[in-house]
């Protein structure tokens, strides 16, 4: 090789090199969702992974979104008093550090499992507990997500055709939790623990280690017997809440709370999915019209909205925050809304 040619190569290499990163930055500049980028909507985005896209449509209608939130709490946020939350359970911590030292001690595990964390993207799909789920067909569509999350108690078993039979993580509290974890989970679907009230931490501690469980403070007994693996068990960040209640509701969380409403776990896992996954849909979401008392709401069991008159949701208010975000484009339904 001469010298000129050798010259030439290199200057080739270094134009590719500069090359190389001058795209590296355009797309790590266009990846960081607090950057404002103008981002145009797409028609139909559907199951593309553009990595990013979620932060700038997130931050379209969701005021100071961030992805930085870990997803579960840890035990290192409870040591040497770390994080020092302002508000009270369901919407932060405070109070409730003791005892959640002590449950995290037990999980020993606070992040994704690593067959979620290796994933390139993750698409995910909520399934929600609606009526519309019957007679869908959209087990295999559901199973194809990478990240499929369900709430409460919904059944799998014998709906597999309807709902699929793939369960990454399931939200759900005490009164919420399945008798029979087994029969309606994967061996390694995570168990999230949506914690409202500090006996919640309780029940999930004494289930977990075994101890006298005690039926005080809860609305529904509990499951006394529960039988998962401490390692499956995660407890939600309950930074979701917050911004559940205060941003998608526009509801205040800061005491004296004179309006009681609350999030449904519903809406709230579909916050908790804007701020992990890189593709949101939704499917079974949606009640009937506030004046049809003989629609059954969910797809497994026979009740009515009547059964909802009590409880400190306003599915009508977040009808309306769901319809903004799919409006917005920010999430997609696989069933009518
Ligand atoms: C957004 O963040 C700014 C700066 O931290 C803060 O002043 C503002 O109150 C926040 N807005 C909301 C709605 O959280
Ligand atoms: C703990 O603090 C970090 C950093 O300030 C924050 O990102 C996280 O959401 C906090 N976690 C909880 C449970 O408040
Ligand atoms: C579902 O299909 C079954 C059997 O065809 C039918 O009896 C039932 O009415 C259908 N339910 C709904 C909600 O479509
Ligand atoms: C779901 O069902 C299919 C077909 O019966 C089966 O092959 C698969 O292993 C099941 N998946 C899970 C996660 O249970
Ligand atoms: C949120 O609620 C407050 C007080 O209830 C109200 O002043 C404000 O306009 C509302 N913001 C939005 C975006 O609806
Ligand atoms: C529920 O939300 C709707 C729509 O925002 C509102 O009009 C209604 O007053 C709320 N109901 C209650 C009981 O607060
Ligand atoms: C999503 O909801 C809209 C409004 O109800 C409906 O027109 C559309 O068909 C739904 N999409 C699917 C895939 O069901």
């Amino acid at each position: 090789m001469t010298t000129d040619n050798l010259t030439n190569w290199r200057v080739l290499a270094l134009f590719m090199l500069g090359t190389f990163f001058s795209v590296a930055v355009v797309w790590y500049l266009r990846a960081e969702p607090n950057m404002p980028v103008p981002y145009v909507i797409a028609e139909d985005d559907g199951m593309m992974c553009l990595q990013g896209n979620m932060g700038r449509k997130a931050l379209l209608l969701i005021e100071n979104y961030s992805r930085n939130h870990p997803a579960f709490l840890q035990m290192s946020d409870f040591f040497w008093e770390k994080n020092q939350s302002v508000y009270q359970l369901p919407y932060g911590t405070q109070g409730s550090e003791e005892i959640l030292l002590k449950v995290l001690a037990l999980t020993m595990r606070y992040d994704m499992p690593d067959r979620v964390q290796s994933l390139p993207c993750w698409r995910c799909v909520v399934v929600g507990n609606g009526h519309r789920l019957k007679n869908s067909s959209l087990g295999d569509v559901i199973n194809k997500y990478d990240i499929v999350m369900r709430l409460n108690n919904a059944p799998v078993h014998k709906y597999e055709h309807d709902v699929g039979n793939k369960t990454t993580l399931r939200l759900f509290y005490p009164e919420s939790a399945d008798f029979d974890p087994h029969l309606q989970n994967n061996p390694d679907s995570l168990m999230v623990l949506v914690p409202f009230k500090t006996p919640d931490i309780q029940w999930l501690k004494a289930v977990l280690n075994n101890e006298k469980r005690s039926r005080k403070g809860f609305w529904k007994s509990p499951p006394l017997i529960w039988d998962v693996k401490p390692e499956n068990v995660r407890i939600l960040n309950p930074y979701f809440m917050e911004v559940t209640a205060s941003k998608l509701l526009n509801v205040s969380i800061k005491p004296p709370r004179k309006n009681k409403e609350k999030p449904t776990t519903g809406l709230l896992a579909i916050t908790f999915a804007l701020h992990i996954c890189d593709v949101v849909h939704i499917a079974g979401f949606g009640y009937p019209e506030t004046t049809n008392k003989k629609q059954t709401i969910h797809y497994y069991e026979q009740i009515t909205l009547t059964s909802m008159a009590d409880s400190d949701h306003n599915v009508s208010h977040e009808a309306q925050a769901i319809r903004r975000l799919l409006e917005a484009r920010i999430i997609r339904n696989l069933t009518r809304f």
